[in-house]
């Protein structure tokens, strides 16, 4: 026998370390091998959507030590898009991406055999990257230094037909709708009336959505609905063809600020649930900009200015430059064919057929 592996060790003649590789011996089974049936199967049943989200660990104190602006920091939420994306690229299983806040959720095509669909591999994966990710690109978003290491949360949630992933994702956008235009009406009244916190919280207390609205308008002069899309609709990220440098269509994660409640969405992107050929990216007509040249709208969106990247090594950088370059209309739709057909071909994505 080779012995490789550092920790390999033999007692009683029985290879006690399953880290060892390179044997040309028989693996025996050890005494201690029992141990193994203490894990629990925890695959996920078939043919269901599979959810992970994950959530920062109380960011309600990270966000204050970072100097997060209130209610919405635009570079925090480009961050959390940046390591979302990351996890999309890795794990091309994942037919659609939802964040708001301090959290995402990831939806795994429900016929995904990967990881041979263990709930506790999927999530500690997703979970990982993201969070390794939100630490390397952090340099890239904030000029303060990490203050101390975040961790986020995560769990699976199965969802058997495609109206419950709807209305779960739904759901999210809904709950990032209610937030919003509570904290913008809150924080407001905190850092232009000068109101204590408790005073703002009494004041809002019990007030309905049209009230809300109302507020704003009447003492803030703001129209709640051109605040900027990225903060009353989070970010979808959904993979779509694209043309590159050279105009050869690429399947890109692709992040938008769109109404995900609505039909409109879901009959404009039939392949995300339909797990069907990409469709071609259309860059929005007018992408409309808010202050300090961050355009939400525009796929781009997630690269920070380059100001704000001095510690980036290139190859960091998200290949979506070229998304708004609008190529002429017939030289997208004669690559649209090839690219699916490339798709197919290679398996290039895995998540759609
Ligand atoms: P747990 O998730 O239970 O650990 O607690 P949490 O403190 O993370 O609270 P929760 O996830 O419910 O809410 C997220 C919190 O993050 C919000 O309440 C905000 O305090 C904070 N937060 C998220 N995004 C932003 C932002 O863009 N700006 C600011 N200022 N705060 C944010
Ligand atoms: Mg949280």
């Amino acid at each position: 026998m080779r012995i490789l592996g550092k920790f390999l060790q033999i007692r009683n003649g029985f290879v006690i370390s399953s880290k060892c590789i390179g044997t040309t011996a028989t693996m025996a089974k050890s005494k201690f091998d029992y141990v193994k049936e203490f894990e629990l199967d925890d695959k996920c049943l078939p043919n269901c959507w599979i959810v992970v989200r994950i959530d920062g660990r109380n960011f309600s104190a990270f966000t204050e030590k970072h100097d997060f602006a209130k209610p919405n920091d635009p570079g925090a939420l480009e961050l959390m898009n940046r390591a979302a994306i990351t996890v999309m690229e890795e794990f091309r299983e994942i037919i659609i991406g939802f964040g708001q806040s301090d959290e995402y959720s990831f939806v795994f095509r429900k016929d995904t055999t990967l990881f041979n669909r263990r709930a506790s591999k999927l999530m500690s994966n997703v979970n990982s990257l993201f969070s390794s990710s939100y630490v390397y690109y952090w340099p890239c978003f904030f000029k303060k230094p990490l203050q101390y290491p975040p961790a986020f949360d995560a769990r699976v949630v199965l969802y058997p037909t495609d109206k419950n992933l709807r209305d779960y994702l739904a759901w999210r956008q809904a709950d990032l709708h209610i937030n919003n235009l509570y904290n913008t009406c809150f924080w407001n009244l905190v850092l232009k009336k000068n109101m204590k916190r408790q005073e703002a919280e009494e004041k809002l207390s019990g007030t309905l959505a049209a009230h809300k609205n109302e507020l704003l308008f009447q003492e803030f002069k703001i129209n709640y609905n051109n605040e900027p899309a990225l903060f009353r609709k989070g970010t979808t990220l959904i993979r779509k063809l694209v043309p590159n440098e050279m105009g050869r269509l690429k399947p890109t994660v692709v992040p938008l600020t769109d109404d995900i409640i609505a039909d409109r969405f879901w009959k404009e992107n039939p392949e995300v649930i339909g797990m069907k050929s990409l469709g071609t990216y259309q860059p929005p007509l007018k992408a409309p900009l808010v202050p300090g040249g961050f355009n939400p709208t525009a796929v781009n969106a997630v690269i920070p200015p380059m100001s704000m990247r001095p510690m980036l090594p290139t190859n960091i950088i998200p290949p979506h430059t070229m998304i708004n370059s609008a190529l002429p209309k017939k030289t997208i739709e004669s690559n649209h064919q090839d690219a699916n057909r490339e798709l197919n071909r290679n398996g290039d994505i895995s998540g759609h057929k």
